[in-house]
């Protein structure tokens, strides 16, 4: 038997989403049926809906999400009715021998990317019509169904709109800070880009201990929440920017992270660095964009450039350690949500998104 869920589907040509009612089926073995608590508008929803990526379609959006399990299909041991959970948008497959070696954030069996369940199905359908579920996520929707290895128990006294922001932005912020970039106390950092990732790469630079910690946006808004996170230095971007960080570090800055997506700023990392620093791709350009780096000067300056896809999140582990941060009081993720909304609302959040403004909105169901 399955049910009906209302969710925010995206068909490819449009830039916005319909709130309609799909079909959601029972969990197959090895999968999870979750009532959503909560699901994040993240900046890459807004990729697929303004067409920078190519993806299966329809899909239900949503990528960023915390619920209860509400069923389990045969087999499942790692969460039981009632848990709540964290959804990871990108499902290991537990067999592939980067899995096997505890990196499973470069699994190469996950079908997440596809939209698919392990067996290349899908839970979804829309009047009839195969749908598929955002990453095998799919949060916007008030019931989804996902494979076993994606859905992490957490602590039941985390709010689910804390919790659904730990599976992607936080993540991916805090990730890229101590599993990629491994900041060290005391050493500087530049973010560029101070959306919702941005701000939670400045969380946990400030968790760590980086000063200064500097950051870049062309926002004001965003710049006086970046001072809230941590920020000990807030710049717009301007052709003196390298200069003007240069001062504040006495040099270039040892860390400098890019969290927006864009080539040219992208392009623009190394020169915000000091000799023998590192610059960390976190924000996700659209398809097929090339960056142009001056090899010589990145060879000779012993600077190194690295991309960090979701942080290199190991979700069983990183998920519950983010929520036992969050609990102790030392990552105050709730401040990231400036607007809680319904489902219905959703389009207004990614044109004010388009429109840079908002730290975060967050759909409660
Ligand atoms: N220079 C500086 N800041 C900029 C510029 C620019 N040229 N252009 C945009 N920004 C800022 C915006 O003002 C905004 O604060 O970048 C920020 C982007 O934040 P969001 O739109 O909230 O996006 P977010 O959800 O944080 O995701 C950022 O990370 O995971 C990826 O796919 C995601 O590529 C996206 C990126
Ligand atoms: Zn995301």
């Amino acid at each position: 038997m399955s049910r009906s869920s209302r969710a925010a589907v995206h068909r490819h040509g449009s830039q916005d989403l319909d709130v309609t009612v799909v079909d959601v089926a029972d969990p197959a073995p090895g999968t999870v049926l979750v009532r959503m608590g909560a699901s994040g508008v993240c900046g890459s929803d807004r990729h697929v809906l303004d067409g920078d990526w190519t993806l299966p379609s329809p899909t239900v959006m949503g990528h960023e999400g915390a619920g209860t399990v509400e069923a389990i299909g045969d087999g499942v041991t790692d969460v039981a009715v009632g848990d709540h959970v964290i959804l990871s948008w990108f499902y290991p497959c537990r067999r592939c021998t980067a899995c096997l070696s505890g990196k499973s954030y470069v699994c190469t069996g996950s079908r997440s990317e596809e939209c698919l369940l392990p067996d290349g199905s899908s839970p979804l359908t829309l009047d009839g019509e195969r749908v598929f579920p955002y990453l095998t996520v799919g949060s916007m929707s008030e019931y989804a169904v996902v494979p076993e290895a994606g859905a992490i128990r957490i602590p039941d006294e985390v709010p689910f709109d804390v919790a659904s922001l730990i599976g992607c932005s936080v993540a991916t912020g805090f990730g890229a800070v101590v599993n990629d970039a491994g900041v060290e106390a005391g050493t500087s950092a530049v973010v560029v880009g101070t959306g919702g990732v941005g701000l939670s790469i400045i969380l946990a630079l400030r968790l760590v201990g980086a000063n200064p910690i500097i950051a870049v946006d062309l926002s004001e808004d965003k710049l006086a929440a970046a001072r809230e996170f941590g920020a000990t230095h807030t710049l717009v971007p301007s052709d003196g920017l390298a200069e003007e960080i240069a001062a504040i570090t006495q040099g270039g800055a040892a860390y400098a992270f890019e969290a927006i997506g864009r080539v040219q700023t992208i392009e623009s990392l190394p020169s915000l660095l000091a000799p023998g620093g590192k610059a960390v791709i976190v924000g996700l350009p659209p398809e097929d964009s090339p960056v142009s780096i001056d090899a010589l000067a990145l060879a000779e300056s012993g600077k190194s450039l690295i991309g960090s896809n979701y942080g290199s999140t190991v979700p069983g582990r990183d998920f519950p350690r983010l929520a036992a941060l969050y609990l102790a009081g030392r990552l105050p993720v709730d401040r990231l949500i400036s607007h809680r909304i319904g489902l219905d609302d959703v389009n207004e959040a990614f044109d004010a998104m388009r429109r840079g403004e908002r730290a975060r909105s967050v759909i409660v169901f």
